[in-house]
């Protein structure tokens, strides 16, 4: 993956500039990092708070060789590559709340946003939007018992740049790996092992349909498979369906 690294200080949100330059020639790997996002996104519509000088706020732009519906694969690779590297940066126990949320301490530090672009059944791009919670100190009163950032929880200023690159290692690593194999297979064990509801009870919030079921890990597909309450198992697809732990965040 070639290494072209744009760094903005200030900018509406990495993901839809990276969405622009995408349209135009930026090529496959190219990584847009800002140091403060005015309209950051996260998903189902939210903003993503992004303050200047604390956190990190960056979109991986990928134009892969990946039929449509593996796409939504992309968003765990980054995942389980942005556990491994906030566990080497900090050393603090990284959890991950199916499919993209990161977690420490029962809290989110961080979330990914991804995006793509199809025309005539193939894939144009991909943006793989990540906003990791670094250094903040403090959070909005709404986010306090839901979010919490790196620092917080470790007691150590945290250097961007070097995350940022220790990141980017581990996805290269686990992308090349992704595209030969086609699967997630080569990291399902050490995804279901940070799996923060792993044989926990979960709720499934499907469109008209909610349920109640035990989670049990991810397939090699990427797919959530729960047990419902009369035994029947069913996997779910990441993007349509939000699954909620029964006790608040996790
Ligand atoms: C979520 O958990 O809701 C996803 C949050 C994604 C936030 C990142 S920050 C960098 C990139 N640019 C955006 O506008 N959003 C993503």
């Amino acid at each position: 993956m070639k290494r072209t690294v744009i760094y903005y200080d200030e900018i509406d949100s990495t993901n839809e500039k990276a969405k622009e330059l995408a349209k135009q020639d930026a090529v496959h790997g190219t990584l847009l990092v800002a140091n403060k996002q005015t309209a950051g996104k996260g998903r189902r519509g939210r903003v993503w708070e992004s303050p200047a000088g604390e956190n990190i706020y960056m979109s991986l732009i990928l134009k892969p060789e990946l039929e449509v519906d593996k796409a939504s694969m992309l968003t765990l690779v980054m995942a389980y590559s942005v556990a491994l590297a906030v566990e080497a940066e900090t050393n603090l126990p990284v959890q991950i709340k199916w499919p993209n949320d990161l977690v420490v301490c029962g809290k989110k530090i961080c979330g990914i946003l991804t995006e793509m672009s199809v025309s005539q059944g193939s894939i144009d791009y991909v943006i793989v939007g990540v906003g990791i919670n670094v250094n903040s100190k403090v959070f909005p009163a709404e986010l306090q018992d839901k979010a919490t950032s790196l620092y917080l929880e470790s007691g150590k200023q945290i250097k961007r740049e070097e995350l940022i690159s220790q990141v980017m290692e581990q996805f290269e690593q686990a992308y090349e790996i992704f595209l030969h194999k086609q699967d997630l297979s080569f990291l399902q064990e050490a995804y279901n092992y940070r799996l923060v509801s792993k044989d926990k009870e979960v709720r499934v919030l499907e469109p008209g349909n909610e349920y109640q079921a035990i989670a049990c890990g991810i397939n090699p597909e990427g797919e959530l498979i729960v047990v419902k309450e009369n035994g029947e198992q069913e996997a779910i697809y990441a993007g349509e369906v939000s699954v909620r732990g029964i006790y608040g965040y996790v």
